[in-house]
């Protein structure tokens, strides 16, 4: 019995040597240690053992199970830690990288503002691209020799001079006005059309929000803090604000709206406002006795600019990923 245990070690330190992953430690156990391993039958035999060896073997064949259970517990702190320092993948091969798109940055700029704009209780409202003039300036009070009108500054669609590109978001406070009654609290995002000449603040194709707010009791004050708040929102607090005096037919007085953000020696125009002329509130099927109204009109791209830090307009057009892919 004695040789047959001294035979057993042996057999066990060679096992326990050779075991070289998790699954080789469980055979271990099943071949030894479990009721019919062969170590457990072991400890059946010391029933035959006579008395007086009973002690020395009883110890030989205790101090090779606890050898072989703690082998095993140090096998298997072994592979835990291995494991843990192995993630189970072939880090030596290239990963592919993720392609999921990302949105235009003019599309990113007006989904903000419209976020911004609904949470201060605005709605959303979409005109055509293609306008008559009487929408387009008509109705908006540009007299019949503004320079607007004229094939240089408007693209007019060629078998009907009564159609143009629109070239503001201005009309769609009409349409408005014409489907709704006041209280109005509606902007109007969209694309417009310029005959300009390119260069790297002006293209012939851009956006704009329009904002109209109609009600019985309007002030400049609330326009001008819509329009800061609307600011501090999209570019944070930090700004500095300049409202100059401008002209628009269809706002009277009217202001346009420069941003400087800090530490630019340049102001940025995002905006003209004012306050709703009553001829437009008349044209727009609304009494100009009862009711006043604000509006501005907000050029996206130039807001976009100025939030991504990019300075040619030009770059927001030519779709080149490397530019685009950063927002
Ligand atoms: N429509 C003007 C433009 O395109 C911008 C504008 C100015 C819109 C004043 C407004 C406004 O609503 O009140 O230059």
């Amino acid at each position: 019995m004695k040789e047959e245990i001294q035979l057993l070690l042996e057999e066990v330190k060679k096992k326990t040597a050779s075991i070289i992953s998790k699954d080789m430690i469980e055979d271990f156990r099943l071949e030894y240690l479990v009721k019919k391993g062969k170590i457990t039958n072991l400890f059946t035999k010391m029933r035959d053992v006579p008395k007086e060896l009973k002690k020395e073997i009883g110890k030989d064949l205790n101090e090779l199970r606890k050898f072989a259970e703690e082998s095993i517990l140090e096998l298997n702190d072994k592979f835990e830690l291995q494991e843990d320092t192995n993630p189970g993948i072939d880090l030596s091969l290239n990963g592919r990288k993720k392609r999921s798109g990302s949105s235009h940055p003019i599309s990113i700029t007006i989904s903000k503002m419209i976020e911004i704009f609904t949470e201060m209780g605005f709605e959303v409202a979409e005109g055509t691209e293609i306008e008559d003039s009487y929408h387009n300036f008509d109705s908006l009070n540009f007299p019949p020799d503004h320079p607007a009108r004229d094939m240089q500054d408007t693209f007019f669609i060629k078998d009907d001079r009564d159609l143009v590109l629109r070239t503001h978001t201005s009309p769609v406070q009409i349409r408005v006005m014409e489907n709704s009654k006041p209280p109005i609290r509606t902007i109007m995002p969209g694309r417009v059309y310029r005959n300009e000449a390119i260069d790297s603040t002006h293209l012939a194709e851009f956006h704009q929000v329009e904002g109209l707010y109609i009600d019985k009791d309007v002030n400049l004050a609330e326009l001008k803090a819509t329009m800061i708040t609307f600011a501090k929102k999209l570019y944070g607090d930090n700004l500095e604000f300049r409202f100059r005096p401008s002209f628009f037919p269809f706002t009277e007085p009217s202001a346009e709206l420069d941003i400087r953000k800090p530490g630019s020696d340049s102001w940025m125009e995002v905006a003209g406002c004012g306050m709703v002329h009553p001829k437009v509130l008349e044209a727009g099927g609304i009494n100009s006795e009862e009711y006043i109204g604000y509006a501005f009109g907000f050029g996206i791209e130039r807001i976009t600019m100025l939030k991504t830090g990019i300075d040619d307009i030009r770059l927001l057009y030519e779709n080149d990923v490397r530019v685009i892919g950063q927002f």
